[in-house]
């Protein structure tokens, strides 16, 4: 990630149109109308206005349509508290028009390098018992499950299971060619040691 990247609080990739930036009050309305596309249980206005406005430990990222003037104008958000020593994943979604292009991967890797820059060591969640995708994706990034907590959610009733990632490394990866030489395009992601 470049200084100016760093300072914008974005990070884009060139092998993708998809870029991750910070989320603000104006984005309030998209936001709710992503959430709405993918939750039964949606977040309310509020809810976002706080994370956003309210709450010191609290990041909200978001990859908006690159497309002019689309009806879905953000495509994807995570929201995480970045709370000392800990990463607190509260929620991430992507459009269904979006998903299985790797963007849901891409804002969990922004937010844990986020966290890993900030010091934290760790990351913790939760997850419906039979939201299969979210769990894979939460495993890809070797998150373990650790505990139930019986009739969390409603609508419907459901367990949630609770996940932690015990040690986040930063580490540097480079794009190389089939000679393996370097490419140029440097990206530093966070690889979780299980
Ligand atoms: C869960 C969710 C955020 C995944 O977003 P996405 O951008 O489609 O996920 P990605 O493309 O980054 O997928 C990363 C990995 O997650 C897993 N995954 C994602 N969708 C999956 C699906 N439908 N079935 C099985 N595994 C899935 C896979 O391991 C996938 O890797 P692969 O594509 O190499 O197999 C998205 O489906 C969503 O918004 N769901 C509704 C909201 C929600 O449940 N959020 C989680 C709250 S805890």
């Amino acid at each position: 990630m470049s200084e100016m990247e760093k300072t914008s609080g974005s990070h884009s990739a060139d092998s993708n149109p998809w870029t991750i930036q910070d989320a603000t009050v104006e984005h309030l309305d998209a936001l709710v109308v992503l959430e709405e596309a993918c939750f039964s249980v949606p977040w309310s206005r509020q809810s976002f206005e706080a994370e956003l406005a309210g709450n010191q430990f609290s990041r909200v990222c978001m990859i908006v349509n690159p497309g002019q003037g689309c009806k879905i104008e953000v495509i994807s958000y995570i929201c995480a508290w970045i709370v000392f020593e800990e990463i607190r994943f509260l929620n991430v979604a992507v459009h269904p028009a979006f998903r299985r292009q790797g963007l849901a991967r891409q804002l969990i890797c922004h937010v844990l390098r986020l966290g890993a820059d900030a010091g934290c060591c760790r990351g913790l969640l939760e997850v419906r018992k039979a939201n299969t995708s979210a769990r894979n994706l939460y495993e890809y990034f070797n998150f373990t499950a650790y505990g139930t907590r019986k009739s969390y959610y409603t609508n419907p009733t459901e367990d949630a299971i609770l996940m932690r990632l015990e040690s986040l490394i930063p580490l540097q990866t480079e794009r190389r060619d089939e000679r393996n030489q370097s490419v140029g395009s440097q990206t530093t992601i966070h690889i979780i040691s299980g």
